[in-house]
């Protein structure tokens, strides 16, 4: 069924614009100001797609944008969709599927995220090498449910599902740019609440780097067909568990805000060196 309607919304971009999106591009909290920049941009309000849901959070404007973004033509969610806002999880990644109908093979996927590794600092950049799906392992996988194989096979493989040659372009890039980029593993929990701190210290026990909300269902459904996915996190606040001030989602935004430059430049440098 979800083909079908990914159909439907992906007839209702065309009707906008003309433009065939190579690289599809989700813009994580506080980030979708990277719009601006796109060029001849064409902006849909998920309201005007079927089958779209609504986004509901603050720092997410909800509105797709296809154009080119250093000459490369690219398809950009201006918000996302959270498990934490409840909306079923394949709703979540409903956008990614049209994304890759529409034309794109790559992924480029941002988020916000607590730094739980005490090397990192807000304001850093970690690419993501790896995830731990904390709600996916215990069933808030957005491939649960019959498989249809015009997407991909039942059990897909996520051993490699971050690209090594993206995120070796990525470092370089960084260092073009001047952004402190780490690589490192992002957890992925549900929220909306933020972590304990034994969560936190329990998460640093088992590998984490960076701890978020969001990611990796989206990244999971376009492995599933087989689409090329480069992270990249941005350290909003420290989450180690040892932290004397509580994190709010304020500062999240703050945080994000101060280093849209730098993001945007990353995000910029990179689609050039893929252009
Ligand atoms: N925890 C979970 N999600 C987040 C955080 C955090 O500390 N910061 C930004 N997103």
């Amino acid at each position: 069924m979800q083909y079908e309607q990914a159909m439907e919304a992906v007839a209702a971009i065309q009707a906008h614009t003309a433009v065939k999106p190579v690289v599809g591009i989700i813009l994580g909290t506080g980030l979708g100001d990277l719009a601006a920049e796109i060029e001849q941009a064409v902006a849909i309000p998920y309201s005007e797609i079927p089958h779209f849901a609504r986004s509901t959070v603050q720092g997410h404007a909800g509105r797709l944008l296809i154009g080119t973004l250093e000459g490369v033509p690219i398809v950009a969610m201006q918000g996302r969709f959270h498990l934490y806002e409840g909306y079923e999880v394949p709703v979540i990644t409903f956008p990614v599927r049209v994304m890759h109908l529409l034309g794109a093979n790559t992924l480029f996927v941002s988020n916000a995220a607590g730094g739980v590794n005490p090397a990192y600092r807000p304001g850093d950049f970690m690419v993501i090498r790896d995830h731990i799906a904390f709600a996916g392992l215990a069933g808030a996988n957005p491939l649960v449910g019959p498989n249809d194989e015009r997407f991909g096979p039942r059990f897909p493989a996520l051993a490699h599902a971050y690209d090594a040659v993206l995120r070796t372009l990525s470092h370089t890039v960084a260092a073009q740019v001047g952004a402190t980029l780490h690589e490192g593993i992002y957890a992925m929990v549900a929220g909306p609440s933020f972590e304990t701190q034994a969560e936190l210290r329990f998460l640093r026990i088992v590998g984490t780097d960076a701890v978020g909300m969001s990611t990796v269902p989206e990244v999971v459904v376009a492995r599933h067909m087989g689409m090329r996915v480069l992270g990249i996190s941005l350290i909003t606040n420290m989450a180690t568990g040892e932290e004397s001030e509580e994190v709010n989602h304020e500062g999240v935004l703050a945080t994000s805000d101060a280093a849209r430059p730098r993001f945007a430049a990353l995000v910029k440098g990179i689609l050039h060196e893929l252009a």
